[in-house]
């Protein structure tokens, strides 16, 4: 298993490329099962869960194609993706591999419009918290399906004639619920309301595609989605929009270690509650028409409080990193996790580098200190385990970081994006 190496205490300067969204792109490339026709992304990230969900979607009969470097392109650029299930072969998705990746729960919604039947592993719990799959079952069935369970298996059937549109009244907000509900939607006969949907930015990435593949979705974006179903769905090129929790992470990075660095591509409007936190915090924030720029010259981190919200409000995606930054604060801050029950994983392994932090039922209160100091600690999750290279890049002397296998599901070219900005990472083989 790699292992980064990280001496810390190097300013970040520079420009970090903002890579195509993970949590868009997984739900753009499922929407690929709902059309027989050819569906081209751009712009998608270079990740493990992205080419383990080729590897799914492959077995249920997408063919996919990737173009090679053109002139000129960066290495490290996105990669374009041609997708197309012509016909679908399987619409089982197994247990092995929807224990490997949540979002691989989602190809129920497609496989059941499009075929009128599907069989799902149920997910399972995972590092983060139970994550129950209720309200999307709730969802399918509001649109007509019978679910069953069975050994441990989602068994959905559409009724004869297919899926019909319905009422989806969300009681809790949910990203993968709000997706599926815009997939299966796109081809169910009559119109859907999908009421308490989420906002996320990926939603409204998702919607701009159905829309080109012909669907007809109103309202992305607000809390109220209307979908009038069609009898069939065309290809479609998109390109997959930034990746604002990579954006926001490289902010706190640089927040963290003071220096000065252009997020090229990061929008603005999209990780806008962070920003704020970052600027009460003590980080200058400027909006440039190449992305988004911060910094923190001399003055010190300041504490502030925080709660995660569904969008628009501070995403849980950057709790972990958020707190990092609280570690070397200039006195007492509040993190409370509103989202998911068990995300604090972080919070022992950055006690490992000299942190004070202390959990009071869903919020950790963290009382800053002056100094962090390098050590070796353990990737738990994809958010935790990136809060500890926040750390690490401030803390005095070496870190180690170990099981960086979940750096790589979702953080495109992590160590040479800081390396360039001046930081001192190295990955270390498992062979060296
Ligand atoms: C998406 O997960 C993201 N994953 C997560 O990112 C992100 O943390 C989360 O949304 C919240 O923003 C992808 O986009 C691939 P939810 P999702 O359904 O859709 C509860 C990362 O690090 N809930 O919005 O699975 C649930 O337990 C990942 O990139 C139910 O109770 O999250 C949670 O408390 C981790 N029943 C809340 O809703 C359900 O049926 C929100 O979850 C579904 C969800």
């Amino acid at each position: 298993m790699d292992r980064i190496r990280i001496v810390g205490g190097k300013k970040l300067n520079g420009v970090i490329p903002i890579s195509g969204a993970k949590n868009a792109a997984l739900p753009l490339m499922i929407a690929s099962l709902l059309t027989d026709r050819t569906v081209t992304l751009e712009n998608l990230p270079r990740l493990a869960d992205v080419s383990l969900l080729v590897r799914i979607l492959s077995n249920h009969g997408v063919d996919y194609s990737i173009d090679g470097r053109r002139q000129g392109e960066d290495p490290d650029s996105g990669q374009t993706v041609h997708m197309t299930a012509r016909e679908i072969v399987d619409t089982t998705a197994p247990y092995e591999l929807v224990s490997r990746m949540r979002a691989s729960f989602w190809v129920l919604a497609p496989l059941l419009a499009r075929c009128g039947e599907a069989r799902v592993s149920l997910p399972g719990g995972c590092a983060i918290g139970t994550r129950p799959v209720d309200l999307l079952l709730m969802a399918m069935e509001r649109l007509g399906a019978s679910i069953d369970i069975d050994a441990g298996y989602v068994v959905a059937r559409a009724p004869r004639g297919g899926l019909r549109g319905g009422e989806i009244d969300f009681p809790k907000v949910t990203v993968g619920g709000t997706h599926i509900a815009l997939m299966a939607a796109s081809l169910a006969q009559g119109t859907t309301i999908i009421r308490n949907a989420a906002r996320e930015p990926e939603i409204g990435d998702l919607a701009d595609l159905l829309g080109k593949m012909g669907a007809k979705v109103q309202g992305a974006g607000s809390p109220t989605i209307e979908v009038e179903g069609v009898a069939r769905l065309n290809g479609a090129k998109h390109r997959v929009l930034p990746d604002r929790i990579e954006a926001g992470t490289y902010a706190m990075a640089a927040a963290m270690t003071g220096g000065d660095v252009l997020l090229q591509g990061a929008q603005a409007e999209h990780l806008q509650a962070a920003l704020d936190v970052l600027a009460e915090a003590g980080a200058t924030v400027e909006s440039t028409p190449e992305g988004l720029r911060i910094s923190r010259n001399g003055n010190g981190i300041k504490p502030v409080d925080v709660a995660t919200a569904p969008f628009p409000g501070f995403p849980t995606d950057l709790q972990a990193q958020f707190m990092a930054l609280m570690t070397r604060a200039e006195g007492v801050s509040r993190i409370t996790e509103t989202i998911f029950e068990n995300r604090f994983m972080h919070v022992q392994e950055l006690a490992r580098f000299g942190a004070h932090i202390r959990l009071e039922g869903d919020s950790a209160v963290v009382e800053g200190v002056p100094t962090l100091k390098g050590a070796p600690v353990m990737a738990t999750d994809l958010r935790a385990s990136v809060s500890l290279v926040i750390a690490a890049l401030a803390a005095e002397g070496e870190s180690m970081i170990q099981r960086v296998y979940h750096l790589d599901r979702g953080f495109e070219a992590l160590e040479r994006k800081l390396s360039r900005c001046g930081a001192d990472v190295t990955r270390i083989s498992s062979g060296d």
